[in-house]
């Protein structure tokens, strides 16, 4: 589904104060698949993902989405950043319908999506709510509901949950398996913690830093569906021990990853 060939992305002129945020990265992404990505802190994961969706263009290599070479945004694709990046002057439902307005399809169907989306999300009453009267959790949950209104085959998630409360970050992590379960999706999914990269993927790509580079691609071999009462699972216990000797090994617990 997402072919990625040797993508490297400079930022700036390099040996001129510029940065290199990733070299040589190939990976592919197959249908309904869910890789996650983990690593420290600036090893180039958010740029991967914006690579992904368009949004940016690598410097070196190309990514192909079926097998078409990604040069802008996607209709197929839908994306949530780690900030809820919603429009403060429209209300949640308008929100949430944001994707289906701009494509020109803003009919009866989509409002419905939107509303059955946000009863998903458990913040249905809320639809007729702008942002600002929303915790950072609920508005989160809305670009959740955004970024599937259109129902697309890929989803791109940059620590999505990131801002979220422990326990409610469990729980949103166990639905999106569920809705993954229902409507099989491709995920690309960023995150800083072990547990979740695990417990949602099938395969977790673990990053190394300066410049951004795939340290390993670790198999998850565990039963679906899942929920975090797999955590006592050996399976759970040698990947996650995996991706800490590999994040941790070397250079110390200096990373803001978590254990
Ligand atoms: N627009 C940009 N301009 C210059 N440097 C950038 C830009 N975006 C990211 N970087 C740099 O690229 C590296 C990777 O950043 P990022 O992809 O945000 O890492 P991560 O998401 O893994 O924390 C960092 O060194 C960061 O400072
Ligand atoms: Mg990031």
């Amino acid at each position: 589904m997402i072919d990625i060939k040797q993508v490297g992305q400079v930022f700036g002129a390099v040996g001129n104060g510029g940065v290199r945020a990733l070299q040589g990265i190939d990976l592919t992404v197959k249908d309904r698949e869910i890789v996650t990505l983990v690593g420290p802190s600036g090893c180039g994961k958010s740029t991967l993902l914006r690579l992904v969706s368009g949004l940016v263009a690598p410097t070196e290599g190309s990514i192909f989405i079926r097998d078409e070479r990604v040069t802008g945004p996607r209709q197929d694709t839908g994306i949530v950043f780690q900030a809820p990046t919603l429009l403060p002057w429209a209300t949640i439902v308008e929100n949430v319908m944001f994707p289906s307005t701009i494509m020109g399809r803003a009919d009866e169907a989509a409002r419905r999506r939107a509303k059955d989306l946000l009863k998903v999300a458990g913040i249905a009453d809320f639809a007729e709510h702008r942002p600002r009267q929303l915790s950072g959790g609920m508005q989160q949950r809305a670009a959740i509901c955004r970024a599937l209104v259109h129902d697309p085959d890929i989803l791109l998630m940059d620590e999505p949950f990131g801002a979220l409360d422990a326990l409610t970050r469990e729980i949103m992590t166990i639905e999106l398996l569920r809705i993954w379960s229902n409507t099989p999706k491709t995920i690309l999914f960023v995150t800083h913690s072990i547990p979740e990269a695990v417990i949602l993927a099938d395969r977790v790509v673990v990053m190394s830093p300066r410049p951004g580079r795939i340290a390993e691609i670790i198999d998850v071999d565990l039963p679906r569906p899942r929920d975090f009462s797999l955590s006592g699972h050996p399976e759970f216990q040698r990947c996650t021990g995996r991706i800490r000797d590999l994040i941790f090994g070397e250079q110390g617990a200096r990373f803001d990853v978590e254990h």
